[in-house]
């Protein structure tokens, strides 16, 4: 199976930079970000820093629209919050017309407080709480991706105590290999999500009889970081023919929710080819007579940041390490997929230095915290700063504040200005909710 580690020749600083038109190098100012000079954030706010960029979540929404309308396919995006759940960018995508997907309670307060109306929000998830689920049903959420019988049970009961429908889709597990890294894989039998195909129609068939319930469809997702349209022609082709099942034994079926799981070029493949996406998703579901709708996040939001880190120092060993002000308990990926990341320096006159193989790592204490293994990268004393590119999805979101290291800040750039979105975490405010029994 393959995974986030990187395998071919390694691209070069030129061939990052060329691969990401969000980036430019200048003499003077060094590494730019939608045209924002990097160390103008890193002199203001300190590092380490999340940047995100809104012209690059703009853009890469209008491509995935622009990919489907070439289809002439009217497909929902329903933004994955669990990529980046930022209100900034919430608000970002809830202006270009996004719904989101959310998985808590947490994320659909934060999409609601954003401004995403509840009846835009799906609520996917394998143990969604009794509580959750009253939450979001008082809120008149748009629909719950069930995942067990379980569940639906439960669903119903809530909804009929509380004089409410919950518009349901079925989430099915399409046992498809999605290729992708074994821990961010979904839709294999093996996997703890959706309900096996078998056993659709006979629930789908309760579920339409259930009090409280109000049955819409079906949803799928088959995995994250996904680079070729076939697993999801397979899977697609299943959800139809299961739609078409359903439909001859009566059933109404309305919706088919098509999941997330775009992958991104980390490196130097080539991301998901979107026309070629969108041209497996007319074949396979375009004449269902469906409302379509997705649940992308990292394609969305995975190039649109990068996390701004500082040089502690270059320590020369068996071999040369350079420690950064970063570490894994910022941007985890790395030390849990072993996921390639790029780095940049951001002072030109190193981009353009001799480069040797270092690790770079950062100052917490295991040997997990690497973000790079012998990667090719220029002589990099104390002070000097990188970014780590591609670090907007699955990178705030999952950090933590391991060995009592406070939360970094997080800036948006937008039209060439840059604003804080977040502040550093202060030191005091790590043990401010700390009692002493
Ligand atoms: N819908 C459902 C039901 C999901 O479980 C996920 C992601 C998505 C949508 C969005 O998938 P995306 O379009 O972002 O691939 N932490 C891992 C990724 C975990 C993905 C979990 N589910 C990483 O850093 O690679």
């Amino acid at each position: 199976m393959a995974d986030f580690a990187f395998t071919g020749p390694e691209p070069d600083l030129a061939d990052l930079l060329a691969a990401r038109p969000a980036f430019a190098m200048h003499a003077q100012d060094g590494l730019c970000f939608e045209d924002v000079p990097l160390n103008a954030i890193a002199d203001q706010y300190g590092t380490p820093v999340w940047v995100y960029g809104a012209g690059s979540m703009q853009a890469r929404y209008a491509a995935l629209q622009a990919a489907f309308k070439a289809q002439n396919l009217d497909v929902h995006i329903h933004y994955a919050v669990k990529a980046n759940d930022h209100i900034a960018i919430l608000d970002i995508f809830r202006q270009l017309g996004a719904g989101a997907d959310v998985v808590s309670l947490g994320e659909l307060l934060r999409a609601r407080r954003a401004g995403i109306a509840a009846k835009d929000v799906v609520y996917s998830g394998v143990g969604k709480a009794e509580a959750e689920i009253e939450a979001a049903l008082a809120q008149g959420i748009g629909q719950f991706n069930v995942e067990s019988t379980e569940e639906l049970d439960m669903l119903s009961a809530l909804a009929t105590r509380t004089g409410t429908t919950a518009k349901v889709v079925l989430r099915m597990n399409p046992d498809v290999d999605a290729g992708t890294h074994a821990k961010i894989t979904t839709g294999l039998a093996e996997n703890k999500f959706g309900i096996a195909a078998a056993d659709i129609p006979a629930l789908y068939a309760r579920a339409t009889a259930l009090p409280g319930i109000a049955m819409r469809g079906l949803a799928l997702h088959i995995g994250s970081q996904i680079l070729s349209p076939e697993p999801y022609a397979t899977a697609y082709a299943k959800a139809a023919a299961m739609v078409r099942l359903l439909r001859a034994q009566g059933m109404t079926v309305t919706v088919l929710d098509l999941g997330g799981g775009i992958g991104i070029g980390y490196h130097d493949e080539p991301g998901m080819n979107l026309a070629a996406f969108a041209a497996v998703v007319k074949r396979e579901v375009g004449g269902l007579g469906v409302d379509l709708l997705m649940e992308p996040g990292r394609y969305l939001v995975g190039p649109a940041g990068l996390l701004l880190a500082s040089v502690v120092l270059q320590k020369q060993a068996a071999k040369r390490f350079v420690v950064l002000d970063a570490a894994m308990n910022e941007l985890m990926r790395p030390a849990l997929y072993e996921a390639w990341h790029g780095i940049l320096p951001v002072n030109a006159a190193l981009f353009h230095g001799i480069a040797s193989p270092a690790d770079i790592v950062g100052p917490v204490c295991e040997s997990a915290d690497c973000f790079a293994k012998d990667r090719e990268l220029p002589d990099l004393g104390p002070g000097e700063r990188v970014a780590l590119l591609d670090a907007g999805a699955y990178g705030a979101v999952m950090s933590s504040s391991y060995n009592a290291r406070p939360r970094a800040a997080s800036v948006l750039v937008s039209d060439g200005q840059f604003r804080l979105i977040t502040p550093r975490q202060r030191l005091e405010d790590l043990w401010a909710d700390e009692v002493l029994p």
